[in-house]
């Protein structure tokens, strides 16, 4: 993602996870939400951090002793990320530089739990139901995705190619999961340009039958 749709992002109510002394923000609700509802002693696993950007989300699950696949097509998203991950927890971190749509060929192993925060609609549309598919498959049964995505009257950006979600798309996607949490938010976010955005996120948590 280039810089123009970082800051499209920050200006739709999800900021992206850097604040401004290089620290990284908070990790992400969704995936707070999904760590706890893995009973204690079987996690920590391996998680797929898919679209990690500068890797809040793959730090709060590093720092919970996870071992995690960091994915992002962004190679200085990648980088960035490498230069915020405490020395002593590089041996559980693996990254890779890959889109979404390279991900059926990727030979990935299963994971316990598959991260998406804020960048499944980054998929084109006429890659989503394949990309999807796979998602489904690299998560071992009675592990967990949390994430999430863009409802239908979500103001997309044209040239970002954005998938778009109704509530029955997302339940049909989640065929195969128990639903956890499912959340929507729609708010009206004015912008410094004078224009009006309407963001509309879905967030979810599911576990695998
Ligand atoms: C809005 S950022 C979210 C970053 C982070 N997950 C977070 O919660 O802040 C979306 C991320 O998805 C990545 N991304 C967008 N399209 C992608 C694609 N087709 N394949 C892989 N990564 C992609 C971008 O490079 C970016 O890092």
């Amino acid at each position: 993602m280039n810089t123009l749709a970082k800051t499209m992002i920050a200006s739709q109510g999800h900021p992206g996870p850097q604040t401004g002394n290089g620290a990284l923000a908070a990790p992400r609700k969704t995936l707070v939400a999904a760590l706890q509802l893995f009973d204690a002693p079987a996690a920590p696993g391996l998680a797929l951090d898919l679209g990690c950007g500068v890797g809040a989300d793959t730090l709060e699950l590093l720092n919970r002793s996870w071992n995690v696949v960091a994915v992002d097509s962004d190679p200085e998203a990648l980088a960035t990320l490498l230069t915020q991950m405490p020395a002593h927890h590089m041996s559980r971190l693996t990254t890779r530089l890959l889109a979404f749509e390279e991900l059926s060929a990727a030979r990935m192993a299963t994971f316990d739990l598959v991260n998406a925060s804020f960048s499944l609609p980054y998929c084109p549309p006429a890659d989503f139901n394949g990309f999807w598919a796979n998602v489904g498959q690299l998560i071992r049964r009675n592990g967990r995705f949390c994430g999430h995505f863009f409802g239908l009257s979500h103001t997309a950006r044209a040239e970002f190619n954005t998938t778009l979600h109704s509530l029955v798309d997302i339940y049909a996607l989640l065929a195969g999961f128990e639903v956890e949490m499912l959340n929507g938010v729609e708010k009206d976010q004015p912008q410094p340009d004078g224009s009006m955005k309407h963001s509309h996120i879905i967030s979810v948590v599911a576990r695998k039958y």
